[in-house]
């Protein structure tokens, strides 16, 4: 290999292509490889990092990889399940049980390379069923956890023997909310593997125009432009790889936008001087007519994806382009939340992978210049690319938009499995201080990289953000079928609940519409706007004690890829401005503000 290179071996796991990203970052190149790849593709590599995986360790799920490995001279590190599996092999005990979800804190035994330049305590991130209650003769213990409220935690939360050049760690380093999850990788890739740095965004940026070029020859491009940071900067790497004029752009408004944005993003472009061959089409009453009715939040995005490719096929006949290739913005969470990669469980089907746009993405008629990254990788691409900052830094917006976030229902109560948790909620809520009412819907979560349909639960109360903080992981880890809390901020806790008939109509979408514009701008108000990586307001079909409307939830979160995600606190004086405002429309009679970190909820409800 012309590189130093580290093989990650994707068991499925969320997380597989970010670890991947990551030893990028350190400027070492990094490959994805399957769990059953022939060894002999595996020897040429510095080191071999194994993913986590939605498959048990314990009950032997996904062991038929290829296990050789373990006799090569490379170095080997396992993350989550690869840690699991790694301390199996040389003899170590695996366990079902000891579940730890989010923020632990990691205690280390003992000084070492893997963990220089890091303190004796460390913040780490967390999900998994599965722990290790053993290890073989040649491995120790290098830290052990405690929960970050401060009760006991894990042994062998990292394990390691020097000898073998074989580490494993329970948590997770590769998402941010490990704090110096960065080093830790460094460590590995540059200590133990011994590997030289050759990797850059300017070598990134000459490839993929390099690819873009081979892979459109002389033909040209159109791509569906919503405004967002993904198709923005799709289009800038696009546009200067073939010239703009082989770049033809189309902005549809869908009917499920934010207030006044589709003006907003017809001038935008203007902008970037890529307004040339610049077409817009107003299709929301084709949207609406699609969506006529439909309840199912999966079949929602269906719809969506395959009307917006309808509303495009449509325009690109009318302007005669139908022989381009389609440019999407896709990039790499949209691809694995679909289940993409061959073992990862689907936890949603994102718009820009519908079974229509896979068929042309085989075709090779689909021009994905961002499918390896991350959004914190395309806004330094953006960057690079001479976009401006304010562009760069919106809030994340999803294709399908507001579309997502218009819960609907057909009125009948969803309590599946909640009689039997009722009086563990009434106890924890008691433990807390807080009144706990589990509501009657369920909404998509992510639990041990598994799709995780489960009811929120509504908690109010006075109490302080750690201990709100700590009753929503507590409640979500301990009580089964729950996948999120939310805390109310109207001023008096409900008696009862019940779920409203409601579907996607023009009326619900305005209202939606008005109160994430409400939100938006006090976020603005309060100088929060870019500290907040993204805040989806929600409208819930969900009656409080016949109230006489719908609830709205405000889903503020820090996160930098989208994998994983921790609530954000509002001051008092944005929760009075919110409750006055919101509260105030009509056909709002709830508002509360989303608690849960990601895992185990999505930062999108549904
Ligand atoms: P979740 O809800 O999975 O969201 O935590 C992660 C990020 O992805 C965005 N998202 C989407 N973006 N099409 C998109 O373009 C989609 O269907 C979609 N679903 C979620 C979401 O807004 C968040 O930033």
């Amino acid at each position: 290999m012309e590189h130093d290179t580290i093989a990650v071996i994707d068991f499925g796991g969320q997380y597989a292509h970010l670890i991947a990203t990551k030893v990028r970052r350190q400027g070492v190149l990094a490959e994805i490889r399957q769990p059953e790849d022939p060894i002999e593709t595996f020897s040429p590599y510095k080191g071999i990092i194994i993913s986590g995986s939605p498959s048990l360790s314990s009950h032997g799920e996904a062991s038929g990889y290829t296990k050789a490995i373990y006799d090569l001279d490379v170095p080997i590190v396992g993350f989550c399940f690869g840690h699991q599996e790694i301390a199996k092999h040389y003899g170590g005990t695996v366990v079902h049980g000891g579940r730890e979800w989010g923020r632990a804190n990691l205690h280390l035994s003992q000084e070492h390379s893997l963990f220089k330049g890091l303190g004796p305590v460390e913040q780490v991130w967390m999900s998994h069923y599965d722990s290790v209650t053993g290890i073989g003769a040649d491995f120790q213990e290098l830290g052990y956890t405690a929960t970050a409220e401060g009760a006991e935690g894990h042994r062998y939360a990292a394990i390691g023997s020097d000898s073998l050049k074989r580490y494993g760690l329970q948590f997770h380093p590769e998402v941010d909310d490990t704090i110096h999850g960065d080093q830790i990788i460094a460590n590995f890739i540059f200590e133990i593997c011994g590997c030289r740095p050759s990797w850059t965004m300017e070598g990134f940026i000459d490839e993929e125009q390099a690819k873009i070029r081979a892979q459109v020859g002389d033909r040209s491009v159109f791509l569906l432009a919503s405004g967002g940071v993904d198709s923005t900067v799709a289009a800038v790497i696009i546009g200067q790889a073939l010239g703009p004029e082989r770049l033809q752009l189309l902005h549809i408004d869908n009917g499920l936008m934010r207030k006044d944005e589709s003006r907003q993003v017809l001038e935008l472009f203007g902008e970037l001087g890529l307004d040339e061959n610049l077409h817009f089409v107003d299709a929301g009453d084709t949207f609406l007519r699609a969506l006529h009715g439909v309840i199912d939040p999966e079949e929602k995005r269906n719809i969506i994806g395959e009307t917006f490719i309808r509303v495009f096929q449509d325009a690109a006949k009318r302007l005669g382009i139908e022989t381009h290739l389609l440019a999407q913005g896709t990039i790499y969470p949209d691809t694995i939340e679909t289940g993409a990669t061959k073992r990862a469980d689907t936890i949603k089907t994102h718009h820009n992978r519908i079974p229509l746009i896979q068929q042309m993405i085989a075709e090779g008629n689909v021009v994905e210049p961002l499918v390896e990254l991350y959004k914190v990788e395309v806004r330094e691409l953006g960057e690079r690319l001479g976009i401006p900052h304010h562009v760069l830094w919106r809030h994340p917006f999803p294709g399908p938009g507001l579309g997502v976030r218009l819960l609907c229902n057909d009125g009948v109560a969803d309590d599946t499995g909640l009689d039997a948790v009722e009086s563990q909620l009434r106890e924890l809520g008691r433990r807390f201080e807080l009144e706990a009412l589990p509501l009657p819907i369920r909404s998509v979560g992510v639990k041990a990289d598994l799709r995780a349909y489960e009811h929120p639960v509504l908690l109010s109360g006075n109490a302080s953000w750690s201990t709100l903080l700590e009753a929503a992981s507590t409640i979500t880890a301990d009580v089964p079928g729950i996948n999120r809390c939310i805390w109310n901020l109207a001023p008096t806790a409900p008696r009862t609940v019940r779920p409203l008939a409601a579907t996607v109509t023009r009326e619900r979408l305005d209202l939606l519409r008005e109160a994430d514009h409400l939100v938006t701008e006090a976020l603005i108000r309060h100088d929060l706007y870019d500290k907040v990586w993204q805040c989806p307001t929600v409208l819930v079909p969900l009656e409080f004690d016949e109230g006489a409307g719908e609830l709205v939830v405000v889903r503020p979160v820090h996160s930098q890829r989208a994998m994983t995600a921790s609530p954000v606190e509002f001051p008092g004086a944005l929760v009075e401005d919110l409750r006055k405002s919101i509260l105030a429309l009509p056909g709002i009679s709830g508002l509360a503000l989303d608690i849960t970190s990601k895992p185990p909820g999505t930062i999108e409800w549904e």
